[in-house]
């Protein structure tokens, strides 16, 4: 769909991390059942989303979750890679325009790793960034970019709390 709408979507705990050793540092129903709701969500209930993720982050996924159901998953990598039954890209911008020239799609979530959330923020004119924030400090290895200034209008859509560590879900967008 040409009018398809981009985000970007991760949880970040206090200094932006987002993994370690190719996973999450964490592990909190209520921010796994964020990422799902607003992935799932569409206007239209005859279409679905897209998904864009590097293949370490493919590869971190639980192989019973994936694909992430009722979403149409691309994997990108600049090497040959092997996802049975996944699309596959070298490049970040041809799988969006793989995604936008399908009907079937709505809206684009862009969900990592960091090189690929780099770009995104940094390249990529968005309609949004979904980010949870994990009001905890945790020892990672990857880091989502510091979101840049044009995206100012700040949305909290919530917060929840788990296992004593609180989080917010929040959404900046261009005003
Ligand atoms: N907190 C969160 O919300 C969240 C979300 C997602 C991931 N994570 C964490 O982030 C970590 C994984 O991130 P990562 O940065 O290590 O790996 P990644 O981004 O998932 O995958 C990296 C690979 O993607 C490919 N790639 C990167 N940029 C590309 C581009 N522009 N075009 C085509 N291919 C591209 C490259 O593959 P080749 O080397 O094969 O070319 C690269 O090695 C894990 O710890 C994961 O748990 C956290």
């Amino acid at each position: 769909m040409k009018n398809s709408k981009i985000y970007t979507i991760v949880a970040v705990e206090k200094n932006f991390g987002i993994g370690k050793n190719g996973f999450m540092p964490w592990s909190f129903r209520k921010e796994m059942a964020h990422f799902t709701r607003t992935t799932l969500n569409t206007k239209d209930p005859a279409k679905e989303n897209g998904l864009l993720m590097g293949w370490v982050t493919w590869e971190s996924l639980p192989s019973k979750f994936r694909p992430l159901p009722a979403r149409k998953n691309i994997i990108l990598s600049r090497d040959p890679y092997d996802a049975p039954g996944e699309e596959v890209f070298d490049d970040i911008n041809t799988a969006i325009e793989r995604l936008r020239q399908d009907d079937s799609i709505e809206n684009i979530f862009i969900m990592g790793g960091a090189s690929i959330y780099k770009y995104a923020v940094e390249n990529l004119d968005l309609d949004g960034l979904y980010i949870t924030h994990i009001d905890k400090d945790y020892d990672c290895d990857t880091f989502f970019p510091r979101v840049p200034a044009k995206y100012n209008k700040e949305t909290k859509l919530g917060e929840a709390e788990e296992k004593g560590i609180k989080f917010e879900f929040m959404l900046y967008e261009k005003y």
